[in-house]
């Protein structure tokens, strides 16, 4: 039996059209997704929409619609982009569905059981932009720290516990030093908590649009705790008949978010859970912000990009390649034209589609349209090269499960780059009229080179990629990271189309 890899994205507000930011996010795990599936793992890979709070509420009311029909169109915004963009998610979730009420009302329930749920009142600052309570001394100009708006609430509320949480998340974060990454997003997690936890109110009394809470018809769970319950939900938590895809799938093995939503992943999360006396995510990943042209990207400057637009400006295999080659994952990054059309040209057409081009119009010319067979023989000419290929899938694997996407298409360029070089060195043009057989020889190495090169590009250019295995005449379930690393060889032989 393959082994479970659950991964998910964050799921999106739907106040709003979806941008760039989001398609980076699910991107990310796309090709985390595919990659893993390609290497034999039993992938579950999950995204979705959240759906309550005030935020959405509001940007309902705003439109004069009812919150369930505002959703209901918003989120198919959402689940329409994941399939233009070509992302293969096994799940969709929406909180607004029964499956997730009964996760929440289960976990919710244990909380109570355990002790870590008490009723009391909250006086305090809240900004709706980020769903988020703020302490007074975080409050300059009546903006939260992310420049957030912010409003004062008394209310009624329950409270979490969350105070008596700062020994065992101190000691989780030790015994788990790759819970999460980048490192420097970890310290910060870890001196947020050692500056002391206060209870977290967990509920809300003035609005409905949320998940009720059980016994208490005045309250909606706070959005942040439905939201988070998600994750368990889609993996059967609190499921009539979910036990086995529990048992298989939890704990998740990464959750990816971006860099403001980590505080919510790797102290509430992990504290909501250990309350609950549940297993707890192997793993957080945050990653950093996308500006434009230089500037932030918001809704009141008018810079959000459209991923869908510049999916159709510049191709989608294009746009997916640049977003993870262009900056080291977990770093902020710049979306320029210039960049992408840099990328494009150089990466892509002058290294990749250049010797994919030279290679098979030559043996197209040269060979009658055949490809080449296995020589018997190689040379020393040959090794090196073959052997920088054959060792790319274990520099991919440690690349992948690290999140280190932009080291993972380095290291696959280089052998490009090797490869333009070595055609250049071995002139197969000059060999057809000295040594027929080397010239062959020469361009079955350049096609071998190509097979390992496409198979490792699938999760990041899904298209481009099933192109050249096309072309190539591979086989498509001889596609798999289990034809690499020279345990399989391209036979060759057949004609090419
Ligand atoms: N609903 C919450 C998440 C709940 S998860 C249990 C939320 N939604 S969001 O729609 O506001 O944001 C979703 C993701 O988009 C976040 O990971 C955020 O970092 C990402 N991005 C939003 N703008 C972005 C950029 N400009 N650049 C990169 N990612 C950005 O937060």
């Amino acid at each position: 039996m393959s082994t479970s890899y659950y991964l998910t994205t964050p799921i999106y507000y739907v106040n709003d059209k979806p941008h760039i930011g989001h398609a980076y996010t699910t991107l990310a795990c796309d090709v985390l997704a595919r990659f893993k599936r390609l290497d034999g793992y039993d992938v579950m890979f999950l995204t979705g929409t959240d759906e309550h709070g005030q935020k959405v509420q509001k940007s309902a009311e705003e439109k004069g619609i009812d919150p369930k029909a505002f959703t209901d169109q918003v989120s198919q915004n959402f689940r329409d982009l994941t399939a233009t963009l070509n992302f293969t998610n096994d799940d969709f979730i929406r909180t607004t569905e029964d499956r997730h009420y009964a996760a929440c009302q289960k976990l919710w329930a244990k909380l109570i059981e355990n002790g870590d749920i008490y009723l009391d009142s909250y006086k305090g600052w809240y900004a709706v932009r980020d769903e988020a309570f703020y302490a007074e001394s975080e409050i300059t100009d009546g903006k939260a720290p992310t420049g957030a708006p912010v409003e004062w609430v008394e209310e009624p509320s329950y409270f979490f516990r969350l105070s008596a949480f700062q020994d065992r998340l101190l000691a989780f974060y030790d015994a788990n030093p790759d819970f999460v990454a980048p490192k420097s997003r970890f310290n910060e997690v870890k001196s947020f908590v050692k500056g002391g936890l206060m209870d977290l109110s967990v509920s809300r009394a003035s609005f409905s649009w949320g998940v009720p809470v059980p016994g208490d018809d005045a309250h909606v769970m706070y959005v942040w705790l439905d939201a988070l319950t998600n994750y368990m939900t889609a993996a059967g938590y609190g499921q009539d008949g979910g036990e086995s895809e529990y048992a298989k799938r939890w704990p998740a093995d990464l959750h990816m978010v971006g860099k403001d939503i980590l505080r919510f992943h790797a102290v509430y999360w992990p504290a909501f859970l250990m309350a609950a006396e549940l297993p707890t995510p192997k793993r957080v990943f945050a990653h950093g912000w996308w500006t434009n042209e230089g500037q932030k990207i918001s809704k009141s400057l008018g810079n959000v990009i459209d991923p869908v637009e510049i999916a159709n400006t510049y191709g989608l295999d294009q746009m997916r390649y640049f977003l993870l080659r262009e900056v080291p994952f977990g770093n902020d990054g710049d979306f320029s034209h210039t960049a992408m059309v840099h990328r494009m040209n150089g990466d892509l057409a002058n290294d990749l589609g250049n010797l994919s081009q030279r290679v098979l119009s030559m043996i197209f010319k040269n060979c009658d349209g055949v490809m080449p067979t296995r020589p018997a023989q190689l040379t020393e000419a040959d090794a090196p090269i073959l052997a920088a290929l054959d060792g790319l899938l274990e520099g991919q694997r440690k690349h992948y499960d690290s999140q280190m996407f932009h080291e993972a298409l380095k290291e696959i360029w280089e052998v490009v780059s090797a490869a333009n070089r070595y055609v250049d060195d071995m002139a197969p043009w000059a060999l057809r009229k000295t040594d027929i057989d080397r010239m062959k020889d020469v361009l079955w190495v350049l096609a071998e080179i190509l097979r390992q090169v496409a198979i490792l590009i699938q999760p990041v250019m899904p298209e481009a990629s099933q192109n050249m295995l096309d072309q190539l005449g591979v086989a498509a379930d001889e596609r798999g990271f289990d034809q690499l690393g020279g345990a399989t060889r391209l036979s060759g032989g057949w004609t090419l189309e």
